[in-house]
């Protein structure tokens, strides 16, 4: 059973006269720096001048600084910027203002496990990793409440180190929700696999072919989007709130009927051999070796991917509805 903490568990004295300096003001570190500072915390946001969201961070009135000087004023440095863009920012500004006692710390282990960041050995290593994109990580907080959070702790030079990540884990109010104790390693493989197999490829996979399906038997492509993407949210609210079991109870019995038994026809045993295939590249450094080549490769492909993202008709009907619905402007 994996360690799990919660507020009246976690000790936040360790942060007392302590700054966090949020290298990164987009998904997470906008959400971190608001739930920190909202929770006390001496929180100041660094950044490159002249950025997107240097003007945001002004707007939401928090401290903002070059990348360099909120690493020299943070006893904590928390790399918020993205996964790709984190060993060059840590190269050139980050790692000239890691002295001695100090923490680095991180929302994902990917750079550290995957050797693009060697932090020095006399500052505490650690991880807070959310489980949720940053809006929600807000919207939750906001609400009184949080979302889960794993910790890690790669490097402990000041003996103290889990205590600092559970109390950052508190302050992001993850510890009403619950902080789970991990390691670098298992957080990494987990996401990256998650990520893919089911959340975000899994799922956009899903829903495109469904999509496709529909249309070229002849369906209106407006009720193909209603069907197989729109509705996907509320299916996955019920499994959120009361499991696969729960989500069954709700629907109709021949939902239930059809799904039970038609479910395995669609995602089969070929898909989860798939999925092995995939784990096993997350587990060898493949994929991160692929995709760091992509990127210093100037990311075309990525870019190419995204491009034809945007041009699928799903994307097309699916903005008219989200328009129309009022859910997008
Ligand atoms: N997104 C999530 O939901 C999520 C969930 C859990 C963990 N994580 C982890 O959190 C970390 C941050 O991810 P994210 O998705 O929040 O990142 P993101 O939104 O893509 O980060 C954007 C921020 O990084 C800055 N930035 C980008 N490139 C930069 C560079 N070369 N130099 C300086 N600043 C740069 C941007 O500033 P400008 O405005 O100046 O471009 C912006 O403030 C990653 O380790 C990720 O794995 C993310
Ligand atoms: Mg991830």
């Amino acid at each position: 059973m994996v360690k799990v903490y919660h507020d009246k568990d976690i000790d936040d004295k360790v942060l007392k006269g302590k700054t966090v300096a949020v290298i990164g003001y987009g998904s997470q570190g906008r959400a971190q720096a608001l739930n920190m500072k909202d929770s006390g915390v001496n929180v100041v946001v660094g950044l490159r001048p002249g950025g997107k969201s240097w003007k945001q961070a002004e707007a939401d009135g928090v401290k903002v600084t070059t990348v360099l000087e909120a690493a020299q004023q943070g006893d904590i440095v928390l790399m918020l910027v993205p996964d790709m863009a984190q060993p060059t920012v840590w190269k050139e500004e980050v790692a000239l203002a890691m002295r001695k006692g100090k923490t680095l710390q991180f929302a994902h282990g990917f750079n550290i496990l995957y050797g693009a960041i060697t932090p020095p050995k006399d500052v505490d290593v650690i991880m807070v990793a959310p489980k949720s994109p940053g809006a929600e990580l807000r919207r939750q907080y906001e609400a009184g409440f949080g979302v889960p959070a794993l910790v890690s702790v790669h490097q402990d030079a000041s003996g103290k180190a889990l205590q600092t990540a559970l109390a950052l884990a508190k302050a992001l109010g993850s510890g009403k929700a619950g902080v789970l104790e991990t390691s670098f390693k298992d957080e990494t493989e987990e996401d990256l696999f998650g990520e893919q197999a089911v959340l975000c490829g899994g799922a956009d996979q899903l829903i495109r072919r469904g999509f496709k399906v529909l249309v070229e038997a002849g369906y209106p492509p407006e009720l193909a989007y209603f069907e197989v993407c729109n509705e996907l949210k509320l299916i996955v609210d019920l499994i959120y709130k009361a499991g696969i079991g729960g989500m069954y109870r709700a629907v109709s019995d021949t939902a239930k009927w059809g799904g039970l038994t038609v479910g395995p026809v669609i995602v089969d045993d070929r898909v989860e051999e798939n999925m092995r295939k995939v784990l096993k590249d997350v587990q060898s450094g493949k994929f991160a070796r692929d995709w760091m080549a992509e990127y210093r490769d100037g990311s075309k492909h990525f870019k190419a991917l995204m491009d034809e993202v945007d041009a699928l008709e799903i994307e097309r009907v699916g903005r008219q509805i989200r328009k129309m619905s009022g859910l997008e402007k």
